[in-house]
């Protein structure tokens, strides 16, 4: 056994066993955007560790349930439950009303993924104010609203995991997508706030323990991944950008999902204020 073996087994022993048959059993997770693309597959994999799923989305009824009827089929024999939450995320009042919903239907939130997000691509020269605001009211507003909401109750329970879902964009920049990028640097700057604020009002109210599982926040920033979101890129430019991906390929979106139910597990406690890259490469 080596050392990394003996401390990794230290560290297990040392977690509450609250989760005796999946990662995530009895947690109660809300993903935005959670019905297609990349948040679908987010929902699928924290339910596959068996956690509850609350699936948010903005408008798309169809999709929405068609979704949740095949989460239904995929998950009759094992009793996990999802529930659907429309709203927009870039309405405050909308986060706080869905938060609520959410614990209200489900009797707890220990997971939030801010995945929602969208793209209204110009130069700088023609974006307009609206292009602008509607971006960033988006993608990085509604991670605050929601997270906001939910932080208050993950606070006063002691646990909780809340992960946003950023993009390589916000870290390299990229033309014609001013708006995308500031939002999603932006969430650079939420998430580590948040985190330093969860701890430092969790060691105050004494729910800061060696042995508790914490509130922790982090950011994962996809690289390019074959969704929906990249079906008006013409093939040209697609081909262009594989090209520049180390990797060679776009990414599938079960590949972020798969980071994402990493640091939702009680066992990745410590890793708090983070920003993982799933970018096949991408910024190195
Ligand atoms: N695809 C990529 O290459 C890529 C790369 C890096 C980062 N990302 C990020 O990953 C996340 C998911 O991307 P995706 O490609 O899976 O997107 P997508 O396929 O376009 O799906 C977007 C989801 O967000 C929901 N949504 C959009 N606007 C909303 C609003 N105002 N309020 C509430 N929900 C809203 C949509 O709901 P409806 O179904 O009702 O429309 C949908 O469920 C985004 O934050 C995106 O920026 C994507």
């Amino acid at each position: 056994m080596t050392t990394t073996d003996t401390i990794a087994d230290t560290i297990a022993a040392q977690l509450p066993a609250q989760n005796p048959e999946g990662k995530l059993t009895g947690r109660v997770a809300f993903v935005t955007g959670g019905t297609r693309g990349i948040g679908a597959a987010i929902s699928q994999s924290l339910a596959r560790q068996g956690a509850a799923i609350a699936a948010g989305y903005a408008g798309n009824v169809t999709r929405a349930e068609a979704f949740a009827e095949e989460f239904r089929f995929t998950h009759a024999d094992d009793g996990v439950k999802v529930t659907l939450h429309r709203g927009n995320v870039g309405s405050g009042d909308d986060c706080r009303r869905a938060v609520a919903e959410v614990i209200e239907q489900h009797g707890r939130l220990d997971i939030l993924v801010n995945n929602a997000g969208i793209t209204i691509d110009k130069t700088v020269a023609k974006m307009t104010d609206d292009d602008w605001n509607k971006v960033l009211s988006v993608n990085l507003s509604g991670a605050f609203y929601l997270s906001q909401a939910a932080l208050a109750h993950m606070l006063e329970r002691g646990t909780g995991r809340i992960i946003n879902v950023s993009s390589v964009i916000g870290e390299t920049g990229n033309i014609g997508q001013a708006n995308y990028a500031a939002s999603k640097s932006g969430l650079f700057g939420l998430t580590k706030t948040l985190a330093r604020e969860a701890l430092f009002q969790l060691a105050r109210s004494g729910k800061l323990s060696d042995h508790s599982i914490g509130v922790t926040v982090n950011t994962v920033t996809p690289g390019f991944v074959a969704t929906e979101m990249l079906q008006g890129v013409p093939d040209k430019i697609l081909e262009k950008i594989k090209a520049q991906i180390p990797m060679g390929r776009l990414a599938q979106p079960e590949e972020i999902a798969r980071v994402v139910h990493f640091l939702a597990a009680d066992a990745a406690g410590y890793i708090t204020g983070q920003v993982w890259g799933v970018n096949g490469g991408l910024d190195m």
